[in-house]
């Protein structure tokens, strides 16, 4: 077991730190990308995917770790962003020793970077990885853990669809308005709740049967449609992407009827220059990272022992820092996805210089 590599010059791509992590008798490949500590250790979940080259995972490693840097600063958190991926299809390579190898590169890294879920890997992973090193949040109850990290997740975006609200129509509520809920999955179902409890008139759809009973049964008010496409279409005032990313493309944001767009997503931006498309249409995007944070926010409350309340008040500043952002993006004539990149990198500097002033 040992570090085998690493790129010639982290500092060339914004990371302060890559780590390629090999261990040959468990098969294992991972890559640790840390790229900022400025506000405190990177926290960022481990993708465990059968990547069809090294190069790709690198690629994918650097992408993520800078995107949890900006989400882990605007979600309050006292984090940096770090991401990590294991190379390989989790299905075959996925063993106790495996993990436990990868748990022991985490420790060696003595906190600057702390683990936890994301595709691929689960709760019970992390307890797992947890048997080498401390640093590893998004555990199971049973190891203290915080559970379901779905349940603040819906209700971050709950809030930053409140502060959308407030920006388009004048008050903070989904109160009479049509929200279209695409994905009725784990965070799509809490959703719905909330909308509901507001007074929110719900259209919904999802590809799983399942999900679809599950709202005839739970929800009969709830219209369903047939497809993503439909909701895009129909006649509604907040359309809310809870399934996959790319949900606003070159073809759904011409049709898209909704005046606010507020999701549990990851990257719903299809690609770059779909922020100036949505804002050319008056259409307001609330960044999927900024409203979908309630989950890093659970799982970094674990990290100092999980106190639900206190999560759930961080996740309700979704609500302010959203509108925080919206009114920046107003003020400075830019669309709100700018931003709030702006604002993340702003605290990223203002705070991180503070380690400047020594304290010995
Ligand atoms: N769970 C969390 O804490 C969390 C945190 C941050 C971001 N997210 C993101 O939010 C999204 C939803 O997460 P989740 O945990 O609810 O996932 P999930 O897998 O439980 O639910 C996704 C749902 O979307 C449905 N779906 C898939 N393709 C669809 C399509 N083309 N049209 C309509 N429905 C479709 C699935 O059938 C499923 O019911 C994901 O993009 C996830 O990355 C989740």
């Amino acid at each position: 077991m040992g570090v085998f590599t690493s790129i010639d010059d982290p500092s060339s791509t914004g990371h302060e730190q890559v780590v390629f992590c090999q261990d040959t008798q468990t098969g294992l490949r991972a890559i640790i990308g840390i790229y900022s500590t400025a506000l405190g250790p990177a926290l960022g979940g481990t993708r465990f995917y059968p990547y069809a080259s090294e190069e790709a995972a690198l690629a994918d490693v650097l992408d993520l770790s800078r995107g949890m840097a900006y989400k882990n600063a605007l979600a309050g958190l006292d984090l940096g962003g770090g991401k990590a991926v294991i190379w390989g299809d989790p299905d075959q390579l996925k063993s106790e020793p495996l993990l436990r190898a990868y748990g022991r590169f985490v420790e060696s890294l003595n906190g600057r970077y702390y683990t936890a879920c994301d595709v691929g890997t689960y709760v019970a992973d992390m307890d797992v990885i947890a048997r080498e090193t401390r640093y590893v949040t998004g555990r199971s109850v049973e190891h203290g853990g915080a559970g379901d990290s779905s349940v603040l997740t819906a209700w971050g975006v709950f809030q930053g669809m409140r502060a959308a609200a407030e920006h388009v129509w004048g008050a903070p509520t989904l109160n009479g308005r049509r929200v279209g809920v695409a994905g009725l999955g784990k965070v799509g179902k809490h959703l719905t709740r909330h909308l509901l409890d507001d007074h929110a008139e719900v259209v919904a759809t999802d590809v799983d049967p399942r999900a679809r009973e599950w709202v005839r049964a739970n929800h009969p008010q709830v219209e369903l449609v047939d497809d993503a496409a439909a909701l895009v279409a129909a006649d509604i005032d907040v359309y809310a992407p809870c399934a996959l990313g790319g949900a606003l493309d070159d073809d759904t944001v011409p049709a898209l009827r909704a005046k606010v767009v507020a999701g549990a997503a990851n990257n719903q931006l299809a690609h770059p220059g779909i922020e100036k498309l949505l804002a050319d249409r008056g259409i307001l995007y609330a960044p999927d990272y900024v409203v979908n944070a309630g989950g890093v926010i659970q799982v970094a409350d674990e990290i100092e022992g999980f106190n639900f309340e206190r999560a759930k008040l961080r996740a309700t500043r979704i609500y302010d820092t959203t509108r925080q952002i919206l009114r920046l993006a107003d003020d400075e004539g830019v669309p709100p996805a700018v931003a709030a990149d702006r604002l993340a990198e702003r605290r990223m500097a203002e705070v991180g210089r503070l380690r400047t002033i020594h304290l010995r």
